[in-house]
């Protein structure tokens, strides 16, 4: 029997991307000398350092795939940047440091492109995080994301740690977060297409339908971070993302969605509410100098996977 030399520890193991990694593995990505823990709020609450330190002593983790983060769409993140700011900053501090403090081989962190500066030429690319102010609508997310690349640099030059840190576009998926208020454009949008669907009335999209946005499967996330786990050694984040010719309009992605779920009604646009950012195209360049090869599910696809996992799923899925 293959000796477990890898014992990864997943933070945030129960959300989006952490079922999907949980599948990945399961469905035979695994490797037989990893063990993998998934773990969620209910083992800790990471912003407690006590708690986090007592989980690190608990599973004695070689390896982390930090995920566990406060997150939300737009309108929850203007709501409420101070907690977004103060709950991911604690959450950072203490795992970085109790996997530093364990003697954790190595963490990959995940920020986000939402996080780059708002005023950027484009594409953006991985140089580029501090650069400038993030876009004002989520500022807090934003500072405490980037300062995750900050620790990670640290803990490299001081301590020669190999800590670092993804940067996914919008993920989207099964076990995504489908509240309407508070959840992110795509899973908000599939929920209200169920709606609409249910009482036969118009979609409204929030906003335009114009700003631009590049979608990842959380399945093709999932096998992406196995690969940064094994095999990346930069302690320089990179981005994990489609293309730019990949990039969909909202109002293409409402389609993708309504002709997912074979909705018949009208699209509405409430033009009074915010369009978030317009764009922030992102470089994939540095990931296919990594691997040329790799495939991404074609965006159609996965968005029908992920209205028919809803509709089987509505009365458990997040809300
Ligand atoms: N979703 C996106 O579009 C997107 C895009 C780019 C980057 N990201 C990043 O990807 C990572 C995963 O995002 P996601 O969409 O999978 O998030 P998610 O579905 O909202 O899941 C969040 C996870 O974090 C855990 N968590 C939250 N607060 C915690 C706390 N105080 N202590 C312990 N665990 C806590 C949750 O546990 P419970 O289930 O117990 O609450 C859950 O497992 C995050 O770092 C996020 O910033 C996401």
């Amino acid at each position: 029997m293959t000796e477990v030399t890898k014992r990864i520890l997943v933070t945030g193991g129960t959300g989006l991307v952490g079922r999907a990694i949980e599948k990945v593995v399961a469905d035979g990505e695994g490797r037989p000398d990893e063990e993998w823990i998934f773990v969620s709020s209910r083992d800790a609450d990471l912003t407690s350092s006590s708690e986090t330190k007592a989980l690190f002593e608990r599973h004695k983790p070689t390896h982390v795939i930090h995920l566990a983060a406060m997150v939300g769409g737009l309108f929850k993140n203007i709501r409420s940047n101070l907690d977004f700011w103060r709950t991911n900053i604690h959450i950072n501090d203490n795992v970085l440091h109790s996997a530093h403090e364990s003697g954790v081989q190595k963490v990959v962190s995940c920020l986000s492109t939402c996080i780059f500066p708002d005023k950027t030429t484009y594409p953006i690319d991985e140089t580029m995080i501090h650069n400038g102010p993030p876009h004002s609508s989520n500022f807090g997310y934003s500072y405490a994301k980037r300062m995750i690349d900050v620790q990670n640099r640290g803990y490299s030059e001081q301590h020669g740690r190999r800590f670092t840190a993804v940067i996914p576009t919008n993920v989207f998926g099964p076990h995504d977060n489908f509240n309407i208020e508070d959840g992110h454009v795509l899973p908000g949008l599939i929920h209200k297409v169920y709606l609409a669907k249910q009482s036969g009335s118009a979609l409204t999209v929030w906003g335009t339908g114009k700003p631009r946005r590049q979608f990842i499967y959380s399945l093709d996330l999932a096998r992406l971070f196995l690969w940064v786990l094994r095999e990346y050694d930069e302690v320089e984040p990179i981005i994990l993302s489609v293309g730019e010719e990949d990039e969909v309009s909202i109002r293409e992605a409402a389609e993708a969605i309504a002709e997912a779920m074979e909705f018949r009604g009208e699209l509405v646009f409430d033009t009074t509410k915010s369009d978030g950012q317009f764009k922030k195209t992102a470089s994939n360049a540095k990931l296919r100098r990594y691997l040329p090869e790799f495939q991404f599910t074609p965006f159609r696809k996965a968005v029908k996977e992920t209205c028919t996992w809803f509709n089987a799923n509505y009365a458990n899925a997040r809300k």
